[in-house]
């Protein structure tokens, strides 16, 4: 029996239903590859075809070997773990009197009373890396921005310094104690956040991540907030973007008033 007559290039239907799907493969491929990967706000394609390969999952060798620059300005400085360990007492002494124009906001033992944050006791190098960035443009603020264009880099290490040897408020037990939230004591293992302590300080310190026990409420959330929409960008290699942005509106308010509930020499208990 011969199936000429009956072929499905013969039937109408067939014909359009074979085209809408032909049509569906290119508008999904189309979205799924070239649209979507290049309205991602995180990240920025070199071209068409790296939008596409990326999308695709496709490593490729990369033709050229410049990076692709971001619109925006990004850290440059170097943080070491043995950065700013040795200072001495005449970069400390030339720190204190260097800290005289930074006390009306930080206070004058480098405790604020202004939702500045706390300085007293803070890591050297989380210090110099901020002032470094505040003068770059890498990180900007419009109240803190004109101290740090002033300062010398000789002046930046000195004023760290002499913050870093201040003490830390010691335990106030009059304090409400909070327990530590989850996505403080736990992390979130599904979307990729570690304890927040495990750099932060208390459970261990990855160098150039400040020490957070103590700061105000209201400056933990609105860098957390600025982390998640992109706003501060001077995290090497997004290190806190990619953990603000996955961590839910109730979750950066959980952190920051707990953080802000610990004395400043507070160490962090879990669960
Ligand atoms: C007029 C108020 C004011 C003065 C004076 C001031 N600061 Fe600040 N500083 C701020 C504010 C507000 C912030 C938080 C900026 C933000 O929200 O991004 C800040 C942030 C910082 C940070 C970042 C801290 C962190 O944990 O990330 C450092 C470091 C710092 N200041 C150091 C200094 C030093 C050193 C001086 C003196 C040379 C100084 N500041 C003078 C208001 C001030
Ligand atoms: C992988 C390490 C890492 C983990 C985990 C981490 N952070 Fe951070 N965080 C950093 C680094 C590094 C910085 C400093 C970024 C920069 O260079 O400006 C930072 C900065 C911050 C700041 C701004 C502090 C300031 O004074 O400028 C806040 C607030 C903060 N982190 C909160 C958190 C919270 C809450 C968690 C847990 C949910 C957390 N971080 C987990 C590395 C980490």
């Amino acid at each position: 029996m011969s199936v000429r007559g009956n072929s499905i290039f013969r039937d109408r239907w067939a014909i359009r239903c074979i085209a809408l799907t032909a049509v569906l493969f290119v508008a999904i491929a189309f979205i799924g590859l070239v649209l979507l990967p290049l309205l991602q706000p995180n990240v920025k394609a070199a071209g068409l075809w790296d939008a596409i390969c990326s999308a695709a999952g496709i490593a490729r060798k990369p033709t050229n070997t410049t990076p692709v620059a971001p619109d925006f300005k990004i850290s440059s400085v170097v943080v070491t773990p043995e950065m700013l360990d040795t200072a001495d007492a005449q970069s400390i002494g030339r720190g204190a009197t260097l800290a005289h124009q930074c006390a009306i906001c930080h206070g004058p033992a480098g405790f604020s009373r202004a939702d500045s944050p706390n300085l007293s006791g803070q890591y050297a190098s989380a210090i110099y890396k901020q002032l470094k960035d505040f003068q770059s443009g890498a990180r900007s603020n419009a109240i803190m921005t004109p101290f740090a264009a002033k300062l010398t880099d000789q002046d930046m290490i000195d004023v760290a310094s002499y913050y870093a040897y201040l003490p830390r408020l010691p335990e106030d037990r009059t304090r409400q104690v909070i327990v530590a939230p989850q996505i403080v004591s736990n992390g979130a293992p599904l979307r990729n956040i570690p304890p927040c302590g495990s750099c932060h300080g208390s459970i261990d310190h990855k160098v150039g991540s400040p020490w957070l026990q103590g700061q105000p409420a209201a400056y933990i959330k609105a860098q957390l907030q600025a982390f998640a929409r992109g706003q501060r960008n001077n995290d090497i290699s997004q290190q806190m973007r990619n953990i603000a942005r996955q961590m839910t509106p109730q979750e950066i308010d959980e952190a920051a008033r707990y953080y802000s509930s610990l004395s400043q020499s507070a160490q962090l208990t879990g669960r």
